[in-house]
């Protein structure tokens, strides 16, 4: 590629990047809709999803496992590639990324859009140095070209994300670095352009309890510092808790809840949210008392009628109605959206107060939940 290519790319890139900063939201995306081809069937990840990333802010994407929310966070992206059909919109600012030349699309993953995985592992190359991985990503970027620079850039990276002796984990191949140690290399490489939106997705689930509360805070920190939109992707209602600002419930390909975070765990609007809270570990409440969701989620390959509700076959509160109607996502509360109509919110207990009568739980009060390890997997 010629110089004056490069040059007239890293202009464009920088531009789009520079112009993000002036929007409200920084990133939309919009009727997302993600599918795959398996043995000639069509499998429908992602159904129609829309949210609004702003800097400063941290929305989570919470369900549980196989729900979509991934492919989400890869599709916006673009990691898939021709291997799925592609929907909807995702604007950086005001520029759409799904038509967005590839070689600019380069430009943004990893500049101006980060990203940290579940598994750093998936991230890190196994056979490289991470110094040598680190020096890569400035230079590709354009953030330092010169090598001894770069690895002081990255020392001061390493030092930022709470490790101490930078200069052994630099010379340092992944895999003699513990879980927490990788994850804070993957955290320091996803931020060294100083992204304007980081996606972390399920970023604390492979470390320890007390790792997870640190690498956790070091998100917190970093979003603040560098005003960065954060995007985290977890199965764990006490992860959204914690570093969540928004909240978005992800359910069979579908967001079934959205609001404030405090506001939807506090009085949530879908029964699916309110089947989550009630399996989250709780003081004073034994085990052996949560009310695990019964059954599990559909797969994107079983067919789903697309006139009811998927939650349908889990849902305590469901009626015949539910199996020919599919509600939309609307406002139940100023600021907070649910797709369901059909319950009474109050039904659906604001914590800490007396729930109505329903199957199982009649009357049961419970303090504000806990951090968790249970998740909803
Ligand atoms: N590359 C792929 N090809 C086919 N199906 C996929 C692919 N990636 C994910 N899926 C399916 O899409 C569904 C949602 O996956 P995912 O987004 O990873 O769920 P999660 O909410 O746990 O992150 C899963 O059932 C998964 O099997
Ligand atoms: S529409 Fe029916 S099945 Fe779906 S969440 Fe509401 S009550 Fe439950
Ligand atoms: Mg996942």
């Amino acid at each position: 590629m010629s110089t004056a290519r490069t040059t007239l790319q890293r202009t464009t890139v920088d531009d789009i990047i520079t112009r993000a900063g002036d929007h409200e939201h920084v990133l939309t995306v919009e009727d997302l809709t993600v599918a795959f081809t398996r043995r000639k069937r069509r499998i429908e990840a992602v159904r129609g999803v829309s949210f609004a990333l702003t800097a400063g802010r941290t929305l989570v994407l919470l369900g549980e496992s196989g729900s979509g929310k991934s492919v989400t966070a890869r599709a916006i992206l673009r990691l898939y590639g021709r291997s799925a059909a592609v929907g909807g919109s995702v604007r950086l600012g005001d520029t759409e990324l799904t038509t967005l030349e590839e070689s600019w699309m380069r430009g943004i993953r990893g500049g101006a859009i980060g990203m940290v995985p579940q598994d750093p592992s998936g991230s890190l190359d196994p056979l490289r140095r991470v110094a040598s991985q680190i020096v890569e990503v400035l230079a590709r970027h354009d953030v330092e070209q010169d090598a001894r620079r770069a690895r002081a850039f990255g020392a001061g990276l390493l030092e930022r994300v709470g490790i101490h002796d930078p200069d052994r984990v630099l010379d340092a191949f992944p895999f003699e670095l513990s879980g927490g140690m990788r994850q804070r290399v993957a955290i320091a490489i996803a931020i060294a352009c100083r992204p304007r939106v980081l996606i972390a997705d399920e970023p604390t689930t492979a470390l320890d309890v007390t790792v997870q509360a640190q690498v956790l805070e070091l998100f917190t920190e970093l979003q603040q510092e560098l005003d960065m939109a954060l995007l985290l992707v977890t199965h764990d209602v006490g992860v959204a808790r914690i570093v969540g600002d928004d909240v978005a419930v992800m359910y069979a390909g579908r967001l079934v809840e959205t609001g404030r975070v405090d506001q939807v765990l506090a009085q949530p609007g879908h029964p699916y949210t309110a089947g989550l809270l009630d399996a989250l570990p709780t003081p004073g409440i034994p085990r052996g008392e949560l009310l695990a969701i019964p059954g599990r989620p559909p797969g994107p390959d079983e067919l789903m009628q697309e006139h009811m509700c998927a939650f349908a076959p889990r849902c305590r509160f469901a009626q015949p109605a539910c199996e020919s109607h599919r509600p939309p996502l609307v406002e139940v509360r100023p600021a907070q959206a649910a797709a369901c109509d059909l319950v009474e919110p109050l039904a659906l207990r604001p914590r800490g107060t007396v729930r109505p009568a329903a199957s199982g739980s009649a009357g049961r009060t419970r303090p504000a939940g806990s951090l968790s390890q249970g998740g909803v997997r």
